[in-house]
């Protein structure tokens, strides 16, 4: 099972950092009961070179790989693609993911319109000094949603200034054990992949959005969703799936009704 921890503190062993290292200890137990090997892997956004997104749109309507600053994502990406399980892990600054999250999250708006992560797992982490409303969470919880990203668990951790790992262990070791938890029977039980209702939802809305586009048929947007077979009539998700049949036809009842609201906007996307 390969994880990656994707970080954005910019401190070394602050809040964030003692926590994504206390949950990666906690899912090692729960993975040697079960004898599966792990592979962790970790990328510090706060070290990396990412430039803002200026707004180009090249990635949208040429494709990514046009993008100008193209060489500060494509080894991050790479390494997405090739974990099993994310774990996201931003402090709070301002009620939000901290900026270099969320510039991050912009250089892969792409992702948003050619979904390309379907069946990976993640887990959301954000530490806050005094708590909360769980934007932050939300900000990258509706981003890895629409990149089709099933999001296992998502929790903010009140943490102080700056705390330590023996005090953060005593105060929050049951919530890292059931994330951890978590994370063991998502892998183990990938062959039953369940996307959540909110996942068939935002797949059904596009899927007819995408069917009903009139002007876009040469975009890479509507291509890449053409050669995925996405838009065939009996497709429901963007990989085969064990969902619920019933909250998938309730999900592409809804899917179809909402989608009346946003017509028109495809070609304008
Ligand atoms: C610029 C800035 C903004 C912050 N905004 C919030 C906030 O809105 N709400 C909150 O509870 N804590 C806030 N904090 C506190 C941090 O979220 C908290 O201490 C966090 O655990 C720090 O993580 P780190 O040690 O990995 O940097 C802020 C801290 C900074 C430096």
């Amino acid at each position: 099972m390969k994880i990656l921890v994707l970080t954005s503190s910019f401190r070394k062993t602050g809040n964030t950092y003692l926590l994504t290292h206390l949950l990666c200890q906690q899912i090692q137990q729960v993975a040697d009961r079960y004898q599966i090997p792990v592979d962790f892997d970790t990328i510090n956004l706060s070290e990396q070179n990412i430039s803002y997104c200026r707004g180009c749109r090249v990635c949208f309507d040429k494709g990514e790989t046009f993008c100008p600053e193209w060489d500060e994502i494509a080894p991050i990406k790479e390494a997405l693609k090739e974990a099993d399980i994310w774990i996201f892990a931003s402090p709070v600054y301002v009620e939000d993911v901290n900026g270099v999250m969320k510039v991050f999250l912009e250089r892969m708006a792409h992702v948003n319109h050619r979904p390309e992560f379907a069946g990976k797992y993640a887990v959301l982490l954000t530490t806050s000094g005094s708590g909360s409303s769980g934007h932050a969470c939300m900000t990258m919880a509706s981003t890895l949603r629409a990149w089709g990203v099933k999001v296992i668990a998502q929790k903010d951790f009140i943490a102080g200034s700056l705390s330590t790992e023996k005090k953060l262990f005593a105060r929050f070791e049951k919530s890292l054990d059931k994330i951890a938890q978590k994370v063991i029977n998502s892998y183990r039980n990938h062959e039953n992949y369940e996307p959540s209702f909110i996942s068939l939802l935002f797949f059904a809305v596009q899927q007819k959005l995408w069917r009903k586009s009139t002007n876009c048929k040469d975009h890479p947007d509507y291509l890449y969703w053409q050669s995925n077979n996405w838009l065939q009539p009996g497709v429901t998700f963007f990989i085969p799936h064990k969902g619920n049949p019933l909250a998938v036809l309730t999900a592409r009842m809804a899917g179809s009704i909402i989608a009346l609201f946003f017509e028109g906007m495809s070609d304008q996307l």
